[in-house]
């Protein structure tokens, strides 16, 4: 009996062995034969070294870095949480509270573009189930809507036309009607070539004990804002449009107000990485200690850094007057071209970002390929309401100068000969 149950045994050792090197026999063939399916090498174009040619880029963003800015991001690493790194943060934090003319304690750059400071408005002032209002006329409304119903935010649309910018009369209604919580706008439709004038929209959000937000990453830097003197409870921008910096950080801030509708919330932020308060103990805000929330994207904050600095050399009234003065002399020179603006009433036209209608029987993007090709400029084509409608040449930061402005038109003029509309 017992020298049968160890034969068994014996037997299943046996076979579990010969399975064993069956089994591996099997996985070695597999493994050769993977590596013969590794037939897949690093990509040529990755054994050499990286090359880019410079474009002029005068579409909507991002927009040229000015070479100081470019050299920053070149500079050797530092630790995220070295203390020459944290006084850099200092530096971008005070830099950001001069940009938006604010006081604020918790502004920050997000180490990430635009959409997740949209984000990070939306998810941190409100709950889900609650209501946020959103004024809609283009694409950056509707993404607002999307991103705010993804979180379960109950959204109102003002629906707006392209084209066109909101009345404070519309605003008021809505907000009475509605009663959200929030009200989120967008200061430059970059979609449209709209600017919503927002001065005067944070008292009537005041009154309807609404927060204020406002989306300014095609405006900021290029038009006139002053966060705490307009009532706004949350702004944002990102690096890569008026700043001149490189895509990938986006300076945010938050309102007394608004942060304490941020400590009233029951339910904790759904997102660790965007959650403000935390991410604000990495900044040092309120003198809290720093804290490791993640590790910040060092070169894109020395990029940052120099952009904030790049952009301190003029005042800012300055800076706003001149990206005026380039609009008007971009859009006389369309006007000669014979070409039709997109957004008709003059005081909605956003200086950052104009919107000219593609004439009738002209292909936009053989257009935009001539230019790119013949002069390496970008100019970019429309998107969502414009889409296959109209071209986006953008103004911003570094490269709002008359200088640009004559290059463009002229590379506009020639790809338009070269099609035959316009005679040579
Ligand atoms: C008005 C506006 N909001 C948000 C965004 C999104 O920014 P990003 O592309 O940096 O995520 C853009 C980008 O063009 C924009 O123009």
């Amino acid at each position: 009996m017992q020298r049968n149950r160890s034969l068994r045994h014996f037997c299943e050792i046996l076979s579990h062995g010969t399975i064993h090197s069956r089994f591996l026999a099997a996985n070695f063939s597999r493994e050769k034969s993977s590596r013969r399916e590794m037939s897949s090498k690093w990509p040529e174009r990755l054994g050499k070294p990286l090359e880019v040619t410079e474009k002029l880029l005068m579409g909507p963003g991002p927009a040229n870095c000015p070479p100081r800015v470019l050299e920053a991001a070149a500079k050797p690493l530092l630790g995220h949480l070295h203390p020459d790194f944290c006084e850099i943060m200092d530096d971008v934090k005070a830099g950001i509270k001069h940009l938006f003319q604010t006081e604020n304690e918790l502004t920050i750059a997000l180490c990430a573009s635009g959409h997740a400071a949209m984000e990070a408005t939306l998810v941190n002032t409100l709950e889900a189930g609650e209501k946020v209002g959103i004024a809609k006329n283009g694409i950056w409304g509707e993404r607002a809507a999307d991103i705010a119903s993804r979180a379960g935010i109950n959204v109102a649309i003002l629906e707006g036309t392209p084209g066109k910018s909101f009345s404070k009369e519309e605003i008021e209604g809505f907000l009475e009607k509605e009663k959200p919580k929030a009200f989120f706008i967008t200061h430059g439709e970059s979609s449209t070539g709209v600017f919503q004038n927002i001065k005067g929209i944070g008292e009537i959000c005041k009154k309807n004990s609404c927060l204020f937000m406002v989306d300014s990453v095609a405006a900021c830097g290029g038009v006139e804002l002053k966060m705490d003197e307009w009532g706004i409870d949350v702004l944002y921008t990102g690096s890569q449009k008026v700043l001149s910096a490189p895509p990938g950080t986006a300076p945010i801030s938050f309102s007394p107000r608004a942060r304490q509708a941020i400590r009233n919330r029951e339910t904790p932020v759904q997102s660790y990485y965007l959650d403000v308060e935390v991410l604000g103990r990495y900044w040092n805000v309120d003198a809290q200690p720093r804290f490791y929330h993640h590790t910040g994207a060092v070169t894109n904050i020395f990029a940052l850094r120099e952009a904030l600095s790049f952009i301190s050399s003029e005042n800012l009234e300055e800076t706003w007057k001149r990206h005026k003065i380039c609009q008007k002399k971009l859009h006389e020179g369309l006007k000669e071209l014979g070409l039709e603006l997109f957004v008709e009433n003059q005081d909605d036209r956003l200086p950052c970002v104009t919107t000219i209608k593609v004439p009738d029987g002209v292909e936009w993007n053989v257009v935009t390929a001539l230019m790119m090709e013949n002069d390496t400029i970008e100019m970019a084509g429309g998107l969502g309401p414009t889409a296959g409608k109209c071209w986006r040449i953008g103004l911003m930061g570094f490269n709002c100068t008359e200088k640009n402005v004559n290059k463009v038109l002229r590379s506009l003029q020639k790809a338009l000969q070269t099609i035959g509309y316009l005679s040579k």
